[in-house]
């Protein structure tokens, strides 16, 4: 039989012109919906308009509770949302940059701030009643759970020690979970007495979640964790009106990423921030995700891009990761190397 004649046996059967009609139906759903959702990136990214804070209570007296404010992405969110007219409770573990930060927003902005300096790798109750007292009575609408940490370098997760492991778990997960349900019930206090406003919580994600990442294991999962728990919370809350979003971000230049020159790739902490509190609600590069935004553009595009091609959980991009963590690794190890050598000479 030729390959004409196969072909036009199977389109005369029953059979094979179901599977002709069902195939062409998934082809014609799914080119559908990726049009779509390229259409919808391009907006997220390029076209919609800046988030309105107006609607979080900025200018009326409201206020945002940040943590891991007094450096890096989270000095950036106190700074931009003060700028927009919220009041500021900054949160971190050194009391003199709080001091310093808070003086600085109050000149710069002319709104209030309030100052919890705590070490979020202790998971005291003293450091809760410490939020609650601070925050007992304001008008709080926004929660920035931005505090986290990650492993000082890359290592096998077999060798990660076990302090380091401890703390991961602690501050990204079981403190930002213990914060969340103190700031909360003053959200929904506050929102009970304006029915105008909503309330909003952005916690803060990372590719090192988004992708299982090997050599940073116990950070991958911690930042995964939050994935789930921050989606499961944007549907809880969401008739209450408080919006619940993960912000998703690859490398920042900061103390954390040890990355001090910004790149087309790595944007300063200034930039991101920008790109992420001017989005809240849209999507950026998580197009496949509920009440997740990856929102810098070229963080959008590489998100955008693996998920639409080899797969976020496929070996591949597991495989590309884990190399690029392995070099990590060894610059990392070279360079301590060398400064224990200039140490002794
Ligand atoms: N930078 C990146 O490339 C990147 C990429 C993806 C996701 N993220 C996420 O973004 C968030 C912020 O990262 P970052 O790069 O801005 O970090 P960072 O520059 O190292 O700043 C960390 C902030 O958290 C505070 N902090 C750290 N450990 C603390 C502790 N044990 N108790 C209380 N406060 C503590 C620090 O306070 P002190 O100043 O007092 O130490 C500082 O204010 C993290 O959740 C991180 O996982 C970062």
């Amino acid at each position: 039989m030729s390959i004409a004649e196969y072909f036009s046996s199977i389109t005369q059967s029953k059979l094979g012109q179901s599977l002709l009609v069902g195939s062409v139906l998934i082809g014609v759903f799914k080119i559908t919906t990726f049009s779509l959702s390229v259409v919808s990136l391009v907006f997220d990214l390029f076209i919609l308009p800046a988030t309105n804070y107006s609607k979080y209570g900025a200018k009326k007296g409201n206020w945002a509770v940040i943590t891991g404010a007094s450096d890096g992405l989270g000095k950036e969110y106190a700074l931009q949302l003060a700028a927009k007219g919220l009041n500021i409770v900054l949160i971190s573990r050194t009391q003199s940059k709080l001091e310093l930060l808070a003086t600085d927003i109050e000149s710069k902005y002319k709104v209030s701030t309030k100052i919890i300096a705590f070490d979020a790798s202790t998971d005291e109750d003293e450091n809760y009643l410490k939020i609650s007292n601070a925050i007992d009575g304001l008008p709080v609408t926004v929660l920035i759970n931005n505090v986290g940490q990650s492993h000082s370098i890359p290592v096998p997760f077999v060798e990660t020690e076990l302090k380091e492991l401890t703390d991961i778990v602690t501050i990204n997960n079981l403190v930002t979970l213990k914060i969340t349900q103190t700031v909360l019930p003053v959200i929904k206090q506050t929102l009970n007495q304006d029915k105008k406003i909503r309330g909003l919580i952005l916690t803060m994600g990372s590719f090192g979640g988004l992708f299982p990442t090997a050599y940073l294991a116990t950070y991958s999962g911690s930042k995964a964790f939050l994935q789930n728990w921050s989606n499961a919370l944007a549907g809880e809350l969401a008739p209450e009106k408080i919006d619940v979003e993960l912000v998703l971000s690859y490398l920042v230049t900061s103390a954390m990423s040890k990355i001090k020159r910004p790149s087309l790739l790595i944007p300063n902490a200034k930039n991101f921030v920008k790109s992420a509190i001017n989005s809240v609600g849209y999507r950026g590069g998580a197009q496949e995700r509920f009440a997740t935004n990856t929102p810098y553009w070229t963080h959008a595009l590489m998100h955008f891009a693996v998920a639409n091609s080899v797969g976020i959980y496929s070996k591949i991009a597991n495989t590309i990761n884990f190399n690029m963590h392995k070099s990590i690794r060894v610059r990392a190890l070279k360079k301590a190397a060398r400064l224990a050598n200039e140490k002794k000479d």
